[in-house]
């Protein structure tokens, strides 16, 4: 049986502040740079959601792209499209750095639990078009 591995573009953009609130402004801003910034920053975000399965016998799709696309919208950009990571997410907890690396362990645990006869296989997460993490689920 062959697997296909079939992605979907999903995009958000939002804010946020990575900041340690037992070092001073100097080092949070020395180690998170611009993403440090007091009154928070915003990021156009690229996400990448790929699934994987055998394609259907009579449609051919390991997926509807166009549900996976809905899934995605209903689970993840909804909630993160013009908010404050920081503040107004339920599915992110107040205490974790809103970093790309841990956005996409988040954005895994929405997703995986609603697919049905594929698996998820990765999500990607772009914050900017030279810095992206990747999660597979391990
Ligand atoms: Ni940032």
């Amino acid at each position: 049986m062959a697997t296909v591995y079939l992605t979907r573009r999903e995009r958000f953009n939002a804010a946020h502040k990575l900041w340690v609130k037992d070092w001073s402004e100097k080092k949070n801003l020395k180690i998170f740079g611009k993403c440090a910034n007091k009154n928070f920053h915003g990021h156009n975000y690229d996400l990448f959601v790929t699934v994987k399965g055998t394609p259907d016998p009579l449609t051919g799709f390991v997926m509807d792209a166009k549900k996976l696309s809905n899934l995605i919208k209903k689970e993840v950009t909804n909630h993160l499209d013009h908010s404050n990571l920081n503040k107004d997410v339920k599915f992110i907890s107040k205490n974790i750095q809103p970093t790309t690396e841990n956005l996409v362990i988040l954005i895994w645990k929405q997703l995986a639990p609603h697919l049905k006869n594929c698996q998820l296989h990765s999500v990607k997460l772009y914050e900017t078009e030279n810095i992206y993490a990747e999660y597979f689920g391990e």
